[in-house]
């Protein structure tokens, strides 16, 4: 569906998307680096369990939503890759940080 151009230039980094270690472009846009990967969501919704994926791609809609760097409810669209970059999809509402609940 969603192809990086080819360009030699570019830095890889090393990252773990769901657990699998794969060199991707510094700098990439999670969501758009995540698609690419093949993958065709990026979240769960909490109610129904459905399938999310990004929408707007400029930070507005929060469809993207993924855990980055073990933190729920990061917009994958408005986040660039970097090294050691640790991503998943979410599942639901995500975890909260240890001593954070829901309202
Ligand atoms: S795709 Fe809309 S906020 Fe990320």
């Amino acid at each position: 569906m969603f192809k990086q151009l080819p360009n030699d230039q570019l830095e890889m980094v090393d990252i773990l998307l769901n657990g699998e270690k794969i060199q991707v472009p510094l700098g990439t846009n999670v969501a758009a680096m995540t698609l690419s990967q093949g993958q065709r969501y990026t979240r769960t919704t909490s109610l129904s369990g459905s399938k999310r994926a990004p929408f707007c791609m400029m930070g507005v809609c929060y469809e993207c939503l993924m855990v980055i760097d073990g933190i729920a409810n990061q917009r994958s669209c408005v986040t660039y890759v970097k090294q050691g970059m640790q991503i998943e999809t979410q599942q639901g509402v995500g975890s909260l940080p240890e001593g954070a609940h829901h309202e």
